[in-house]
């Protein structure tokens, strides 16, 4: 069964039994401040499982395309993918346990047509906080022995997203693949680390509990059933194919990065395809990289890609063709109107940055010749002259049968965030005129990000501010020139906003908090308490950065100059006068 017909069988399935059927959300989560990008189906809907917003249907389904960071470092293996498609479905406060299993029993076996005597399911065996869960279980052995159905913990079978919200047990279907992909060993079964038992649906999370930031969970006002299956999981199933990577919607994709590479590894070719997949979405959604939050895994596997097409030695124009190639696969069933050329654009801008300093920290890898552990001190050293993420890094090591001190790194890569922090906050905390100029432009800032994406649409992205006592510098992501209509729109509001003569409250909070409520560039990811901006009920941003006491004292705002600045960001200059 080809990748399409899966999904359209999903859809159809759960539309036939009333769920109603909505698109995927963008790869940034819009809604959820707590999480960086979209990692699985239910971000879009934390609200409503939370009951705190009315949910659009009480059943619903979707294909939603997810991104893990969390399981970078298994790619290679058969199973992992940092990015994929999941097919989900949903009940909000509708059926529950036994309504799950019935209906994924039925579309398992009448509608994909799995072999009965191949599936196992697994329950939650129940903790201090949670019982074992009975009733989901009586539901299976309906269909299943009870051989086939296994109790797992907590690292199994209860699911949440992050560390605080929506959460409860799950239930999970597997599909035994045979000896041959196993351990052999006699207690081998769902949940043990080899290739035979292939989870491939999270048949129902039970969602009842809202998990607080000190752990507790708390009863919900509903019950609500969240599922989810990894579509190139389902397809290396059903197609019968070896792993995620032979499936009919990543060989195009395999195929072009062997025929463009001179050495033919699995596990580099498989991090490419993966990375390279992850990254076209990404920009297509929105993101560009940077050294921070989304920007800086996108600039990760970009350049985790780079570094393995040189081990590979792939062509000249690989990456073009990667990107094409990517497109042509996904555009229409996918995704609806991927803008190549900007795509092409940020990845080659990302490729020209990192090849100038990639033979450089290589060699100088080499010259440091490394025993037993990259401290690190080092790893960061690479990081910081030569642009190395922590994955080339460790790449590097194993390579070279070395250790990496991750935490290390990290310790050092959070002082260094301090330090830049404390440069700022000295460079704009000055006395005197020029302090109070960049106290309005500060402000000022942050009307103008809260009106362009007013005017042209909220996935406007702050990319970047620069500000001098003679003007204001801002960047962020859009994909074309504004009109004069648009920006004389941006402009009128921003000075409409300062004629109501906002009052600007600055509150301490932490970071936790803070990633709770507030929207915010979350910069400060490494520091514990950071400053929430709010300007009257308009805008409400984390910075560090001087404010106004009101937006009376900014006077009057004027856009001077708009333009391009990178691919698919663009720059305004503006002045208070
Ligand atoms: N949200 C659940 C998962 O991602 C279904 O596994």
């Amino acid at each position: 069964m080809n990748s399409e017909k899966i999904t359209e069988t999903f859809l159809k399935y759960f539309e036939k039994h009333k769920h109603k059927i909505v698109p995927s959300d963008s790869l940034i989560p819009e809604m959820d401040t707590t999480l960086l990008l979209t990692s699985a189906g239910m971000v879009q809907f934390k609200q409503a499982l939370l009951g705190k917003q009315k949910p659009i249907a009480p059943r619903v389904a979707n294909i939603q395309r997810c991104f893990r960071t969390g399981d970078i470092d298994e790619i290679g293996d058969r199973s992992h993918l940092t990015f994929f498609f999941m097919m989900g479905s949903w009940s909000f406060g509708d059926y529950f346990k036994e309504g799950a299993v019935d209906l994924a029993y039925d579309l398992i076996i009448n509608g994909y047509k799995f072999n009965k005597d191949k599936i196992w399911a697994t329950v939650f065996k129940g903790n201090k906080q949670v019982p074992k869960d009975i009733e989901t279980k009586k539901a299976w052995l309906k269909y299943l022995p009870k051989e086939r159905i296994v109790e797992l913990g907590e690292k199994d079978n209860f699911w949440i997203v992050g560390n605080t919200g929506p959460c409860g047990p799950s239930t999970e279907v597997y599909y035994d693949r045979g000896k041959k992909f196993g351990c052999k060993k006699k207690s081998c079964k769902p949940g043990c680390d080899c290739d035979r038992f292939l989870e491939f649906w999270n048949a129902g999370v039970f969602i009842q509990y809202n998990k607080t930031e000190d752990g507790k969970l708390e009863d919900l006002p509903m019950k609500s059933v969240d599922t989810g299956a990894g579509l190139e999981r389902f397809a290396a199933l059903l197609q019968n194919k070896d792993s995620v990577f032979d499936v009919d919607i990543m060989i195009p994709i395999t195929n072009k990065i062997k025929s463009l590479s001179k050495k033919q590894s699995k596990i580099e070719i498989r991090v490419i395809a993966d990375h390279i997949r992850g990254a076209v979405f990404l920009i297509a959604d929105g993101v560009r990289p940077s050294n921070l939050e989304r920007g800086y895994i996108l600039r990760r596997i970009l350049r985790r890609i780079i570094r393995n097409a040189q081990l590979l030695e792939m062509k000249e124009n690989y990456m073009e063709e990667l990107v094409k190639t990517v497109i042509k696969t996904y555009e229409g069933t996918y995704y609806k109107g991927f803008n190549q050329k900007e795509i092409l654009n940020t990845i080659e801008e990302e490729k020209q940055k990192f090849e100038k300093t990639l033979n450089k920290g290589l060699k100088k890898f080499k010259d440091f010749n490394f025993k037993k552990t990259i401290s690190g001190k080092d790893a960061f050293f690479l990081y910081q002259s030569f642009g190395f993420p922590i994955e080339i890094t460790k790449d590097l090591a194993k390579e070279n049968k070395l250790k990496v001190d991750e935490k290390g790194f990290e310790k050092e890569f959070k002082k260094h965030q301090e330090t830049s922090r404390a440069g700022v906050e000295k460079k704009f905390g000055g006395a005197g005129s020029f302090g109070e100029k960049v106290a309005a432009q500060h402000t000022a800032t942050h009307l103008l990000h809260q009106a362009l994406k007013e005017v042209l649409g909220n996935e406007v992205k702050q990319a970047g501010s620069d500000l001098t006592p003679e003007r204001i510098r801002f960047d962020f992501t859009f994909d074309r020139k504004l009109t004069d209509e648009e920006k004389k729109e941006v402009e009128d509001i921003v000075n409409k906003k300062i004629k109501e003569a906002l009052p600007v409250k600055l509150e301490t909070i932490s970071l936790k908090e803070a990633k709770m409520n507030a929207i915010g560039l979350f910069e400060d990811k490494y520091a514990d308490k950071v400053q929430v901006v709010s300007v009257g009920k308009y805008s409400k941003e984390i910075c560090a950065g001087p404010h106004v006491k009101n937006t009376k004292e900014l006077k009057h705002f004027k856009i001077k100059k708009e333009k391009s600045s990178a691919a698919g960001i663009r720059r305004i200059k503006a002045v208070l006068d």
